[in-house]
């Protein structure tokens, strides 16, 4: 079967683009990375991208719209059907988001709806929570909003500071991301009426609790 060609657009350092990279590494993966588009000339990310011999191009323009028309005709010139934003730090012209409607997906380091934005572990650690994450969805206009399609979930420990938990949720994202991309390019996410549904989802039997003081066994 033919696999599902993927446009990731970065601003920034590329550790969830190498993520994908490495995941579309292997032949049998059903997506596979053939266009690299970054804002910034200066991106980390686009030297993961040159390592991987993927074709990859610098798109500086400010202004939005124009960003968009350049950024559209590179991802139609190499046939991709997916776009992935991965670290992408500007806000994207409405239009351009329309046209990838359901074909565009985002990852951001909180447990949306929660925290959107910038500095999303910092405000997961000013409001107190527990348990932070990441979560994977379709873009809309509206900044880290659209249809969930992925989440995980990294415990919140008393000690941590920004870095540390930023730490622990990219590693998740790490592993997240991939598979969000595999569902999708399995042909398994539909999306209906806001909302992603997966075709044959395994979600999780687990509870966690955190803190995790040894529990009242419940009432039989
Ligand atoms: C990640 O935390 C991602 O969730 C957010 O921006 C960061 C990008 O990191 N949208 P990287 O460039 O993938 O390393």
């Amino acid at each position: 079967m033919a696999r599902l060609k993927v446009g990731v657009l970065i601003s920034g350092r590329g550790s969830n683009l190498a993520a994908l990279i490495a995941a579309c590494a292997t032949a049998s993966h059903p997506a596979e990375i053939v266009l690299v588009i970054s804002d910034r000339a200066e991106a980390q990310g686009l030297d993961h991208a040159a390592r991987a011999g993927l074709p990859r191009t610098v798109i500086a323009e400010r202004d939005r719209r124009a960003f968009a028309a350049a950024a559209g005709a590179a991802l139609l010139r190499h046939g991709v059907e997916l776009v992935a934003l991965a670290g992408f730090m500007r806000v994207l012209d409405a239009g351009f988001v329309e046209a990838w409607r359901d074909r565009m997906i985002n990852i951001h380091p909180s447990l949306l709806p929660a925290f959107r934005g910038l500095h999303a572990q910092r405000q997961a650690l000013a409001a107190g929570v527990r348990f932070a994450g990441c979560t994977v969805h379709f873009v809309r206009p509206e900044i880290d909003a659209g249809p969930i399609l992925a989440q995980a979930v990294v415990p919140v420990h008393p000690d941590d500071d920004e870095a540390r938990l930023a730490a622990r949720i990219l590693t998740a994202e790490h592993r997240l991301y991939p598979l969000a991309l595999r569902l999708i390019a399995e042909g398994r996410v539909r999306v209906v009426g806001e909302r992603a549904l997966i075709d044959g989802a395994k979600t999780p039997d687990v509870l966690a609790f955190n803190p995790c003081e040894p529990l009242v066994p419940p009432d039989d």
